[in-house]
């Protein structure tokens, strides 16, 4: 399983940010609004900063209510894949199409109470589905249990063949990931970055696997 970087609690820290990229696969953006979910994050500008020094690829985590905005904001610097909320638009074939249209991966993100079956209609036109397993919004939560979603994810796609990718975010430590085996991709945030040292912290979360 990869280890994708949250680094929601350290936005500010360059070095440390700088550190869990190098630490971490791939470094996961979470953009917030102050609609969508009560908070928000930093300013564009400010996470276009923060890229500069990102050598690795990164994903972006909308939640955010006026998708259409974002993805023309954040297509401009080259993510490898825009994740938007399944519970914010109205049109999901359409706005899969429209992220497509920038050679940009998409994928869908689910909150913890919203069936997973509600994705059936767009297994086969997404690359991936980011699981919630908090309600999105904060760091440092605890994780709920979702492992029935990824473990049904897991058994559609190799039925049918599908090609999507399983993310699971929020709440993810040493112990909590192994009720996520299944999935190919897990979030971690505050388990690495509330740690003075993040290095110990992504051994410890590499070796639970
Ligand atoms: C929650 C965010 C998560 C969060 C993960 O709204 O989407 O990506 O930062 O951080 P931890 O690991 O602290 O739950
Ligand atoms: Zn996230």
């Amino acid at each position: 399983m990869k280890i994708s970087g949250s680094y929601l609690k350290i936005q500010y820290d360059k070095n440390k940010i700088k550190k869990l990229a190098s630490l971490t696969d791939s470094i996961h953006m979470d953009v917030m609004d102050g609609k969508f979910v009560p908070r928000e994050t930093m300013s564009f500008d400010e996470v276009k900063t923060i890229t500069k020094y990102l050598k690795k690829g990164f994903d972006v985590h909308l939640m955010v209510k006026d998708v259409y905005k974002y993805i023309d904001m954040y297509k401009t610097i080259s993510p490898r894949c825009i994740i938007f909320h399944y519970e914010a638009v109205k049109d999901v074939l359409h706005v899969i199409k429209y992220i497509k249209l920038f050679n940009i991966k998409v994928g869908i993100a689910i909150n913890p109470e919203t069936n997973v079956q509600l994705l059936k209609p767009y297994l086969d036109k997404i690359d991936l589905i980011l699981v919630m397993s908090v309600i999105p919004g904060a760091g440092g939560q605890e994780f709920m249990d979702i492992s029935y979603k990824v473990d049904y994810l897991s058994i559609l796609r190799e039925d049918n063949y599908y090609a999507y990718k399983i993310e699971v975010d929020g709440g993810i430590n040493d112990e909590t990931i192994e009720k996520i085996k299944n999935a190919d991709i897990a979030v971690v945030g505050s388990f690495i970055t509330d740690s003075d040292n993040m290095k110990a912290q992504v051994k410890k979360v590499r070796g639970a696997l």
